[in-house]
């Protein structure tokens, strides 16, 4: 056995993510580059992009402006680029190294015309005034109690500030919500994927945040995980 294929299976032996060890995960049809510093992109975060895709038809598919707050590998913004070609948006995240990543992904998939991406925290770059047809967001919602419970491969290689919000998993979504409301656009739609069992209390505070809740929709293991909530 060749030294490169016997180090390949000692890293997997030892629980590295696949992903990890090819460098890259597809989804949403598309082709995305990985490895430590980003999230692997799951298949239940291609409900939000679907959704606003959707959305996006139903206002025209021209001139929207989105941003993705912790785009991660980027999954989210270039793949909503790509399905709504009339787009053009922002791909936040607070880590320089995810960054990285993500700016690749666009120039791979041909969206880096449409996307600009930004190191920021939540989306205070943005002065609070309505600039997005759409924020999208898939922030990290595990509880840090939860860590435990967790496989090795995603507690051990995963970022950590991509994973955990706070003990309950819950205390990225009031600051997210209460910034994405002021700079959306009237009629302009908040998507936030959402942790099994937090859908009720994210609507929740989207109620209070001023926000319409209008649809949860759930995954294909029927678990609620896509928060979609209207501006009026
Ligand atoms: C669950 S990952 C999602 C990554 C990607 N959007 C996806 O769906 O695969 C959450 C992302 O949020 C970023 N993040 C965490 N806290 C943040 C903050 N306060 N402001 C901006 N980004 C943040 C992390 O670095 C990470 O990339």
């Amino acid at each position: 056995m060749s030294f490169l294929l016997r180090d390949l299976i000692e890293r997997r032996k030892s629980r590295e993510p696949l992903q990890y060890i090819t460098g890259y995960q597809e989804f949403f049809g598309l082709r995305f580059r990985v490895g430590a510093g980003v999230l692997i992109p799951r298949p239940e975060t291609e409900l939000l992009v679907e959704k606003t895709i959707e959305l996006g038809r139903d206002l025209g598919g021209k001139d929207l402006r989105f941003v993705d707050v912790g785009t991660g590998s980027g999954c989210i913004a270039v793949s909503v680029a790509c399905g709504l070609a009339g787009s053009r948006g922002f791909g936040v995240d607070i880590s320089f190294e995810a960054l990285g990543i993500a700016r690749q992904n666009a120039l791979m998939n041909g969206a880096e015309d449409r996307i600009e991406f930004v190191c920021a925290d939540l989306l205070d770059c943005f002065p609070p005034e309505p600039a997005f047809h759409f924020v999208l967001s898939n922030p990290p919602y595990v509880s840090r109690r939860g860590a435990d419970m967790l496989p090795r491969e995603v507690r051990d290689y995963e970022p950590d500030v991509a994973l955990f919000s706070g003990e309950s998993g819950l205390e990225i979504y009031r600051p997210l919500i209460r910034q994405a409301a002021p700079r959306l656009l009237s009629g302009g739609c908040l998507l936030m994927e959402v942790g099994a069992g937090q859908s009720d209390e994210v609507k929740g505070i989207a109620r209070e945040e001023g926000l319409f809740p209008e649809a949860v929709l759930e995954d294909l293991r029927g678990i609620p995980r896509c928060l979609v909530a209207r501006k009026r």
